[in-house]
């Protein structure tokens, strides 16, 4: 425990998470997977406030990915109807608890209301300064690299090219690079997240659906990187 803050010294800054699970845990109880989402964005809303509450200063969230289009219409269609839901109906509670929202990733390809109430989302809360919530949605680690890859080209460069320079043309160059990873149901990958950003993060995996996810989960890959010794090269 740090005695001044009563925190422990050991909460990662910047914790991201894969949310994976929701269509199995909807399929094991013969529900049709929009329920499985519908579900996992309540898991979403928890995860926020324990997090806060547990020190975290950073979340990331993986909503939705470059790769996930490839899903059926009704389902892409289904998701995009919860996201409405969601950002219209609960972005003034998180605005009162204090979180800044972030969104990274492609939106322009989102239609056009969401698009606003994203935009009045980021901008409404944009000096709250408790906890930032980086909803990634339309995102891809390969995409934000070509992205950035363009950005620079479109600069005047001069001298070589440096990591420094690639890191700040990334779509949050403010936030640090993520501490630690989870992943939900059970799956060892990362698919497509933070691919720069995650380049010496710590992994946790744990079997749990994503709607299942709670505090104590949250607390056990806690427990589990503040256990671990990060050494980044070093012998
Ligand atoms: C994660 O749950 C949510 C999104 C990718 C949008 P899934 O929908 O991938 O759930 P599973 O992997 O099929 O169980
Ligand atoms: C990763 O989950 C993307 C999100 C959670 C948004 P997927 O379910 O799409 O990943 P794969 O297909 O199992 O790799
Ligand atoms: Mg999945």
């Amino acid at each position: 425990m740090d005695e001044s803050t009563g925190k422990r010294k050991s909460i990662p800054a910047h914790v991201g998470i894969v949310m994976d699970g929701n269509g199995r845990w909807a399929k094991h109880r013969f529900l049709p997977r929009v329920i499985g989402h519908q579900a996992g964005m309540k898991a979403m809303e928890r995860t926020i406030d324990n997090a806060k509450d547990l020190g975290i200063r950073y979340l990331s969230l993986y909503a939705f990915s470059t790769e996930n289009w490839k899903r059926s219409r009704s389902e892409v269609q289904g998701l995009m109807g919860l996201f409405r839901y969601y950002l219209k109906g609960k972005m003034e509670s998180m605005h009162r608890r204090g979180a800044r929202v972030r969104f990274v990733g492609h939106i322009d390809a989102f239609p056009d209301d969401i698009r606003d109430i994203v935009k009045a989302a980021m901008e409404r809360t944009e000096d709250n300064s408790d906890i930032d919530v980086i909803f990634c949605v339309n995102y891809g680690g390969r995409q934000e690299i070509v992205d950035a890859v363009k950005r620079l080209m479109a600069q005047e460069i001069e001298g070589p090219i440096t990591e420094e320079m690639l890191c700040r043309l990334m779509y949050a160059p403010d936030v640090p690079d993520p501490d630690l990873l989870i992943r939900t149901a059970g799956e060892l990958r990362m698919s497509n997240f933070w691919l720069w950003e995650g380049a010496y993060s710590e992994y946790f995996f744990t079997d749990v659906y994503w709607p299942d996810f709670d505090r104590s989960e949250l607390e056990r890959a806690i427990e589990s990187y503040a256990g671990r010794e990060r050494r980044y090269g070093t012998a």
